[in-house]
């Protein structure tokens, strides 16, 4: 991948110029002088519409935003990326989480070998695993079939599939799933409480086996487990994903309960792997390779559109846009549905932990903003909780709007009411309220005598930019696509900014500390 400060690209200075002489001009003004707007900065994606209309943005600031693309030689980073070079440098590693969802034929070469076929063997081992325990063949100690799974590990063994599972949970079967994650032992009390160990099945989910909080918390529910089970019993309930043979061995996993993992699937981008077990348990593996097949058509979708067209590169530069000009601190994830609660802070570690850096690919301390804060909640709550502050407060804030067409359950009436206020929101941010509407409103109510007093804080602003992403339906193939779509846009990002995006060492200092803070005490 090339090595270019993207603040010394001749796009970089015609943008620096073109904010100067754009920044004021309101989006109303935008859509009044160009009522084909919506369906100019909208583009269809299978069950997707992406709407950018409600951008900051004109037709000139494209222009140049994908002229910084070209100049940073994206097209070339997007092929090192999806054939396998080892784009991690930092730590000698590929890339492939989109292999782990190929659906083409080729064969992806890391380190003169196939990967394509480790995958395939991985994902009929999960599959027929999945059919056993769901269909009650696979028996506990006590010959009695599983009903609970709980999954132990943390960050990206934890949120992804925690995300997933949750989102889908629409799909679900009888299984009961758990997540046990932070070191704090009264989570994984609280999760043991309700269960019985001759019916649950324990899944230990570390890339490294080495984390602390997942290790520690699998020896306790190890030691809980054995105090009505035997040794021997192991092997019926506690399987292990890793790329730790010697750790899960020496942990007491059978061999053949090790699902493998490999150092090219970063943590926050793995649960397209085998680190996706309980959400093929939950949901049956036919859902989890739907999950798979929706994430590689984006994967298409972005390898192959050209960058007009190109949904993850537009959201990803119009980020740039907001993050270096006009010096935006934060981006908020409005889902409007309940299913996807867990969205934001899945995001939060996807994007935080890869774009959080501050030197770039020499190694030289940057003078410029890299990645954004991540934040959200659901629509309509978001609406009774923050959203004051996105309508009357201070700072810009670039919205995405999630909403589904239609719901899972089909009641009409909730559905029009939710997607009424979707769009109200998005609306209300972009045109906001003049003084003479308020005022003209004052009056109608009758507030003759407070009208001057209160107009200044009826007033809105608008300006206010979002994104809209509008599904048919909320499926696991739909739910693949937005999640791949998240994922490039932080690739896109990356490489503009000129960051390795796929390491992680500033959580490495504060675990350090922890162990010699832990070991003196
Ligand atoms: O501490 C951060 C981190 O390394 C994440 O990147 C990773 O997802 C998480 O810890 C868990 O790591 P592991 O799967 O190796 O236990």
């Amino acid at each position: 991948m090339k090595n270019i400060n993207p603040t010394k690209t001749d796009a970089w200075k015609q943008l620096s110029t073109h904010y100067e002489e754009v920044k004021n001009i309101h989006l109303k003004s935008l859509f009044k002088n160009d009522i084909d707007r919506k369906n100019k900065f909208t583009i269809n994606f299978n069950q997707f519409e992406f709407d950018f209309s409600k951008n900051l943005i004109t037709k000139e600031t494209v222009t140049y935003l994908l002229k910084l693309a070209d100049e940073v030689d994206l097209k070339s980073a997007i092929n090192a990326y999806f054939s396998g070079e080892k784009i991690n440098k930092t730590e000698n590693r590929a890339v492939l989480h989109t292999a782990l969802r190929n659906q083409l034929d080729n064969e992806i070469i890391v380190d003169g070998k196939n990967i394509m076929t480790e995958i395939k063997e991985a994902l009929n081992k999960m599959s027929s695993f999945t059919d056993s325990v769901i269909s009650g063949k696979w028996k506990g100690y006590s010959g009695r079939a599983i009903t609970d799974i709980v999954n132990i590990g943390i960050g990206g063994s934890d949120l992804g599939p925690d995300m997933v599972v949750a989102s889908l949970k629409y799909y679900k079967n009888h299984l009961n799933i758990h997540f046990v994650s932070n070191i704090d032992g009264d989570h994984v009390q609280e999760v043991l409480k309700n269960l019985n160990p001759e019916t649950t099945l324990f899944i230990i989910v570390s890339k490294t086996f080495t984390t602390q909080e997942t290790l520690t918390n699998a020896t306790t529910i190890k030691k809980w487990f054995l105090q009505s089970a035997s040794e021997n019993d192991i092997v019926k309930h506690f399987v292990a994903v890793s790329t730790n043979l010697t750790m899960t061995n020496e942990f007491g996993i059978a061999a053949e309960n090790i699902f493998p993992m490999w150092d090219w699937v970063g943590g926050r981008f793995s649960l397209w792997s085998t680190v996706g077990l309980s959400i093929s348990l939950a949901v049956g593996f036919k859902n989890f390779n739907d999950l798979l097949i929706g994430a590689f058509e984006m994967d298409e979708h972005f390898k192959n559109t050209p960058f007009d067209k190109n949904t993850p590169i537009l959201a990803s530069l119009i980020g740039v846009w907001y993050t270096n000009f006009f010096n935006a601190e934060t981006e908020v994830i409005l889902p409007y549905t309940q299913y996807l609660t867990k969205f934001a802070p899945y995001l939060q570690q996807a994007i935080m932990e890869s774009n959080g850096k501050s030197v770039d690919r020499n190694g030289n301390n940057i003078n410029y903003q890299t990645g954004n804060i991540i934040w959200g909640s659901t629509g309509t709550n978001a609406q009774h909780a923050f959203m004051q502050l996105l309508h009357q407060g201070t700072k810009l804030i670039p919205a995405d709007f999630i909403g589904f067409k239609q719901s899972l359950y089909g009641n009409k009436e909730h559905h029009k009411k939710l997607m009424a206020n979707f769009f109200a929101q998005t609306q209300a941010l972009a045109e906001g309220k003049t003084k003479q509407e308020v005022h003209l409103d004052l009056k109608i109510q009758g507030n003759i005598d407070d009208i001057n007093q209160l107009l200044p804080f009826k007033v809105f602003s608008g300006n206010k930019p979002s994104t809209s992403i509008l599904i048919e339906k909320l499926t696991p193939q739909t739910l693949g696509s937005l999640i791949a779509f998240y994922e490039h846009k932080i690739f896109v990002q990356g490489v503009i900014w000129n960051i390795f995006s796929y390491d992680q060492f500033g959580v490495e200092l504060g675990k350090e500390l922890a162990k010699k803070i832990y070991k003196k005490n």
